[in-house]
């Protein structure tokens, strides 16, 4: 069998730039990570067909931070759990460096998501009976190449709180562990689906600033799924998605601080 080693890897530079995804930026002047073309995701609820991704093509490059907006249903979650092997596309193409998904056994994707995959979702999912730092060290305790948990807590401004449990922080610190254990083992991907959706504005913006630190310092590539529009200004690129397709992709010509956004 076929076993994926997820390593990371040299970026080589390349003239490639694909047209559909919009201006060329430095950024660009790379491999992508990320290929998809013509993905699609057919869900069959009862009778009824539902086209949740109808073709969708598009490159995503290390390092980039990719917002991605659209209205309920458009499809934003199925396309992040396509992108990190939760799910599989119906037909097309998705490919992760010179790797296909589509088509990856189980094992596979258990690989990919594994080593190359952080998930941050709306809801923390941290264990209650955990301290901070325990619930980053079950993650550390078993990745490859792993900073510390107090390196990933000190990443997102919580190295004071480590040693506190899940009840005696708020939303935003909660989340902001969630953000530490997933970037923990070095992820080259921050799949992110919502992650102030369950925060006050405020919130939102230090757990905003935790994924944009770890982007910037790190290298990751960090896509995030939001319904509030203010947030589409801190990417280097916007992905428009309705009823399963790209309607444009933008490139923001500069970036800006989560701290400069006006809401
Ligand atoms: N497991 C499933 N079975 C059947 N239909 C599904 C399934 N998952 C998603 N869908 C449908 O696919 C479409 C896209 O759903 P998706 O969850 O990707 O939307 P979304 O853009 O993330 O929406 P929201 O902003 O409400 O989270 C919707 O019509 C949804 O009902
Ligand atoms: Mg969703």
């Amino acid at each position: 069998m076929k076993v994926f080693g997820w390593q990371k890897e040299e970026t080589f530079y390349t003239e490639n730039t694909p047209a559909q995804t919009g201006p060329p930026d430095p950024k660009n002047a790379r491999d992508p990570l990320f290929s998809a073309r013509g993905l699609t995701k057919v869900y069959l609820a009862g009778e009824v067909e539902v086209r949740a991704l109808d073709g969708v093509d598009f490159d995503l490059y290390p390092g980039e931070f990719i917002v991605l907006l659209g209205p309920s249903g458009s499809g934003k979650s199925t396309l992040l759990n396509n992108l990190g092997g939760l799910d599989v596309p119906t037909s097309g193409t998705l490919a992760y460096k010179d790797r296909e998904l589509t088509g990856a056994d189980e094992e596979e994707l258990t690989a990919f998501r594994r080593d190359a995959v952080g998930f941050v979702f709306q809801f923390y999912n941290l264990i209650p009976s955990l301290t901070a730092l325990e619930n980053v060290a079950l993650i550390t305790e078993i990745a490859k190449d792993p900073m510390t948990p107090e390196e990933a807590l000190g990443l997102v401004g919580l190295r004071e709180r480590m040693d506190h449990f899940p009840s005696q922080m708020s939303g935003g610190e909660q989340q902001r562990v969630a953000i530490a254990r997933a970037i923990s083992k070095r992820p080259e991907v921050l799949l992110c689906d919502e992650p102030t959706g369950a925060l006050d504005v405020k919130t939102g913006i230090t757990v905003l600033e935790a994924i944009e630190r770890v982007n910037r310092e790190l290298g990751t590539l960090a896509l995030v799924i939001t319904h509030n529009a203010v947030i589409a200004d801190m990417a280097d690129r916007v992905i428009h998605l309705s009823d399963g397709r790209i309607s444009r992709i933008e490139r923001n010509g500069a970036r800006r601080s989560v701290r400069s956004l006006r809401w």
